[in-house]
């Protein structure tokens, strides 16, 4: 959907918002969500139907915004105990769950064995011992699936490249780290060498960098079954489509056609029989469902620029990417805006330079395609309260999927001690 009709749809809804709910809010969309799913789910059925997708729960751990993704059959990757328990609170069963994440503390591992998650990730034999001995204690036999790190230039933020030589993600498939994991959990009897997992980067530019990562991991695969004899059953490509913030970037069609075409080919080259296809996408399923709403306190004029202060700023989105700002009330684009938070420091600023009509004071600002990763990196800076979080239905309704936050909610877990009350 283009910024115009987005910009449309969000203004029939909004004297609702503004007379319910104030500002900042964020708004979801639920047609949204359930539209990014389709598509991929659609296009992997077409052209890799042997698939399972899990939502990277880290996108977005809100489980309003879960249940829509559970409610269309999606799965869930949960890298941390908090996303388990919020894919628990959406509904999540179990079963539907992949646990990835680092440095997991053995009573989590214990109890998502427990609870009966099947498929867990090792990045790091460290990760395969605990999981061994968890297995070991619960009676479970968990299916593994090893994270390799074949040292790839990845196109995107170097915070978000996760398959370089750099990173701490993954086992190096060059130096026999990989294998020495791999060679580990086939020979433990507690657990399963189920598969093989490479997750490159988020917001990843061009589709050829799947192909590498499918290519590296079948590769590696290859190697397992020749050094181990034992054939894996899951390619896990992890995550990393991309949101157009700025610019086209390649459709879901596209990136899925180059990775169900690669694996098959590269599969027929090694003599591998064609492995299930687990994918982990987070932004792209949420990153367009999702706007800050926000309201023009203050306009500003210094001697460098103009600057539009909002009643929320990098407290309730990063400045990280380049999210389009427009004003709801449409006009031409006829001023230049840095456009900034309260915040008490100068780094506050959502995006600089920003064309947008006159504004003043009581303006609606829309911080568009936040959806992913921003409620999760919202602080409370300055003791700011978190902005409540609203989905609207696909039936018209607009629901709190979260409160907002009162200033005293900001300090709720805060103690004094008692000699100093
Ligand atoms: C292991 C893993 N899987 C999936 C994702 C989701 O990435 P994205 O939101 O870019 O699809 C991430 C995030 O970087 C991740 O670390």
């Amino acid at each position: 959907m283009e910024l115009q009709e987005r910009r449309e749809r969000l203004s029939g809804i909004e004297s609702e918002l503004i007379s319910s709910h104030g500002t900042p809010a964020y708004v979801f969309f639920e047609d949204d969500i359930r539209e990014n799913y389709r598509t991929l789910r659609g296009a992997l059925d077409e052209q890799y139907p042997d698939s399972v997708v899990h939502f990277a729960v880290k996108a977005n751990y809100n489980p309003g915004i879960l249940s829509v993704l559970r409610d269309e059959g999606c799965h869930a990757e949960a890298y941390a105990r908090g996303e388990v328990s919020a894919a628990l609170t959406a509904g999540y069963e179990p079963e539907e769950l992949l646990l990835t994440g680092m440095n997991r503390r053995p009573e989590d591992v214990e109890r998502a064995l427990s609870l009966g998650v099947e498929y867990l990730l090792v990045d790091n034999a460290t990760e395969l011992e605990r999981l061994i001995e968890a297995a070991e204690s619960t009676g479970a036999r968990p299916k593994v699936l090893v994270r390799g790190n074949p040292a790839m230039e990845v196109p995107t933020h170097p915070e978000v490249a996760t398959a370089t030589r750099e990173t701490k993600f993954g086992l190096d498939t060059d130096s026999g780290r990989a294998m020495a994991v791999a060679e580990r959990a086939a020979s433990a009897p507690a657990v399963e060498l189920a598969g093989v997992q490479l997750h490159i980067g988020s917001q990843i530019r061009g589709v050829e960098p799947y192909a590498v990562a499918a290519r590296e991991m079948l590769s590696f695969a290859a190697d397992i079954r020749d050094e181990l004899d034992v054939e894996i059953d899951v390619l896990d490509l992890g995550g990393g489509f991309p949101v157009p913030y700025e610019g086209p970037v390649p459709d879901t069609e596209e990136i899925i056609a180059e990775i169900a075409t690669t694996v098959r080919e590269t599969a027929a080259e090694f003599d591998l029989s064609l492995p299930t296809l687990f994918l982990e996408p987070g932004r792209r399923l949420v990153g367009n469902a999702g706007t800050l709403v926000s309201t023009v306190g203050v306009v500003k004029e210094t001697p460098h620029t103009n600057f539009a202060v909002l009643d929320a700023g990098t407290n309730a989105v990063s400045s990280y990417w380049p999210y389009p700002i427009y004003a709801l009330a449409d006009g031409e684009r006829s001023e230049r805006y840095h456009v900034a938070g309260p915040l008490c420091y100068s780094g506050d600023v959502i995006s600089e330079d920003v064309s947008l009509p006159p504004l003043e004071r009581g303006d609606l600002l829309a911080v568009d395609r936040i959806g992913a990763y921003s409620l999760g990196s919202a602080s409370h800076t300055n003791a700011q309260p978190k902005p409540p979080v609203l989905l609207a239905r696909s039936n018209g309704d607009i629901d709190v999927i979260r409160r907002p936050e009162r200033a005293e909610d900001v300090v709720a877990n805060a103690e004094v001690p008692d000699d100093l009350q």
